[in-house]
């Protein structure tokens, strides 16, 4: 891998996504939200009138997709929809959708596109499968509650009515499958380094993600 790498974990709703564009921005590093790429799966399925739980379908989706098709997929704003994060949580489950998608997130990491000098990935398995050889990886978790409260005032903010008794379950149903299904379950690598959110704001998790990447040779200096 000729670029540098930044492979960012986690649960959802942990606040990866916004720490990783952020630190994206910061080094003038292309960022990729790799659950964004389920997420296009899915989507591309239901379009198409097909079940995102038919494995199937949802491999032969995933391997017809090419890179400009999952551009303008990630573009779309049926990508947020609540039935394409439910979708992509069954897609992802799949390992024929997996090894789809691998080939795309490995040459972002790769390449990055705008010949950017490095890249930030997020996802569950950055760190474990798609580049286990990253030169820094972090590992983003938060308490349930404290995930599910973020999502509750996300929901609201957005203007989408929501319970936080619900939000709350709903988190616990995705922890489960994301972290006990069979194929990349969401786990910390060895060498990734744990940051719990729960108790920090998002400046404060971004210094000490900066200071974490600042402290290996390949970031010295950036
Ligand atoms: O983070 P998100 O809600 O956009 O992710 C959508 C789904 O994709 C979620 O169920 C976890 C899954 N996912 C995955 O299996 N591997 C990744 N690298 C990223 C997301």
């Amino acid at each position: 891998m000729n670029s540098l790498v930044i492979a960012i974990d986690g649960p959802a709703a942990s606040g990866k996504g916004t720490l990783g564009r952020r630190i994206a921005a910061t080094l003038g590093y292309a960022h990729l939200d790799t659950g964004g790429l389920y997420r296009a799966v899915a989507l591309s399925t239901l379009r198409a009138g097909g079940d995102p739980g038919d494995a199937e379908a949802a491999a032969a989706t995933a391997r017809a997709l090419s890179a400009d098709a999952i551009g303008t997929l990630l573009a779309d704003p049926g990508l947020r929809d609540d039935a394409t994060g439910v979708g992509a949580s069954k897609v992802a489950a799949v390992p024929a959708v997996r090894q789809a998608l691998l080939e795309f997130q490995r040459a972002f990491a790769a390449r990055p596109p705008g010949g950017a000098k490095g890249a930030v990935l997020d996802g569950r398995d950055i760190g474990t499968v798609i580049c286990p050889d990253a030169p820094a990886k972090l590992f983003v978790t938060a308490d349930v509650e404290t995930r599910a409260r973020r999502r509750f005032e996300e929901l609201l903010g957005r203007g989408i009515p929501a319970i936080y008794a619900a939000v709350l379950e709903d988190m616990k149903d995705r922890d489960a499958r994301d972290s006990q299904r069979a194929v990349a379950p969401l786990k910390p690598a060895d060498d990734a380094f744990l940051l719990n959110t729960s108790a920090l704001n998002a400046n404060q998790a971004f210094d000490a993600a900066m200071t974490f990447i600042r402290s290996k040779p390949a970031f010295a200096g950036v």
